[in-house]
């Protein structure tokens, strides 16, 4: 399939900003990317898509989800707000514990409609690739159980999707060595026997695993060729993050309580440090210090963290306009580290650039001025979404073009 797409206003690659752009698609990448001006005479020929004088971005990822879930927890979000906290929640049998029943009570039916609901409101948002966690099954069966739900999504959802097995917390009527043993003798070589999982995730923090289980079960998952990423000082600073430096992680996220130290082994490392906005502005922790992060070194991304507990977050452009003002980030910085950044999360270079040689995935902007959904708050202008060059989503009634 080729095509040319003009009428192009603003485009962020997002290394580069041009005005009055085009690109050329060819079998789902981009294979030119320039000036409308100066298109070569070979593309001149193509079939023609015109955006109408739009700004155009890269497709977002969103490299840390956890989207299949049963229920909600509203009750133990307004008793947060009027000051519970989360850790204790959880110590009492709530919190994961509660979603993992109400996850356990779906059938996967259910999950998947549900999930594939969600994941179309952020299509509508120019998402175009997800990671999806497991970790509200615990038990074997039912983290076999989310991980199909996950492979259902990736195999009928518009978007790209990464499934994660996350080992989450220990479950009830366990001991820990026991379950720390089931999960690295018996579920991750399952789970990478049969390709339900390309990474490997584990909650490092008090309520949850240990540094030291966390080390076995990412040193299991890598023996048996799975990429490893970590939760890593959330709550506690536990040494998570050096860890997922010194193990060659994808990423390391969260990290409301990292230190320099923390950073400096990142950027050495090149492991990404996802900063989660949700997670840490909704829970009332210190904010990600991004800014700081990103001066030392380290290549920082974004994500939603959308879970039903900590971070029931729907706007990947809420995500990014937080870390501008309490992160400190630019616009473009903020922009990168959803886009370009986030796609390194994934371990996939091709994804989040306008780029010849990377996949097609691109969102048109609802105005002339590609960074306007980073300036609206709360009202985000998206004309359509898409993926390999293929129009996956249009806004039902764009406004006008300001
Ligand atoms: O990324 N921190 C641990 N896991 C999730 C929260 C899960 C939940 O509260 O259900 C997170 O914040
Ligand atoms: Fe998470």
């Amino acid at each position: 399939m080729k095509q040319v797409f003009t009428g192009i206003a603003e485009l962020h690659t997002p290394r580069e900003r041009l005005e009055q752009a085009a690109f050329a698609v060819q079998d789902g990448r981009f294979v030119w990317v320039g000036a409308e001006a100066d298109l070569p005479e070979e593309y001149r020929g193509w079939p023609r898509t015109d955006l109408g004088g739009r700004g155009v971005l890269p497709g977002l990822v969103d490299a840390h989800t956890h989207l299949v879930y049963g229920g909600n927890r509203l009750d133990e979000y307004l008793k947060r707000a009027r000051g519970e906290r989360y850790e204790a929640i959880l110590a009492a049998g709530g919190g994961i514990y509660a979603t993992v029943r109400a996850t356990g009570a779906a059938s996967e039916d259910e999950l998947y409609e549900e999930a594939r609901a969600r994941a179309q409101l952020f299509l509508a948002q120019g998402v175009t690739a997800l990671e999806i966690k497991s970790g509200y099954g615990l038990l074997p069966e039912a983290e076999l159980k989310m991980l199909r739900v996950i492979r259902r999504l990736g195999e009928t959802l518009p978007q790209r999707v990464f499934p994660t097995l996350l080992a989450h917390v220990v479950p009830g009527g366990w001991e820990r060595e026991e379950y720390v043993a089931m999960f690295t003798a018996e579920l991750i070589p399952e789970v990478a026997r049969s390709g339900l999982a390309q990474a490997v995730d584990v909650f490092c923090d008090p309520g949850a695993f240990t540094l030291e289980e966390t080390r076995r079960i990412l040193e299991a998952a890598l023996s048996h060729g799975l990429k490893v990423k970590l939760h890593a000082e959330q709550i506690a600073h536990t040494g998570a993050t050096r860890l997922a430096a010194e193990l060659g992680a994808l990423s390391a996220d969260h990290l409301e309580q990292s230190t320099p130290q923390d950073w400096q082994a990142l950027a050495a490392s090149g492991t990404i440090g996802t900063v989660l906005p949700g997670a840490a502005v909704i829970l009332r922790k210190p904010f990600p210090k991004a800014r700081a992060m990103w001066d030392a070194g380290v290549r920082v991304a974004i994500a939603t963290d959308h879970n039903p507990g900590s971070s029931p977050l729907y706007s990947p452009w809420l995500a990014m306009q937080l870390t501008m003002s309490l992160g400190r980030l630019s616009a473009e910085e903020a922009l990168f580290a959803h886009t370009e950044n986030a796609a390194l999360a994934l371990g996939r270079a091709n994804l989040g650039r306008i780029a010849v040689g990377s996949r097609a995935d691109f969102v048109v902007v609802d105005s002339t001025s590609a960074l306007m959904p980073l300036y609206q708050w709360g009202h985000t202008p998206i004309h359509s979404t898409y993926v390999g060059g293929r129009r996956v989503f249009r806004a039902a009634s764009p406004g006008s073009l300001p």
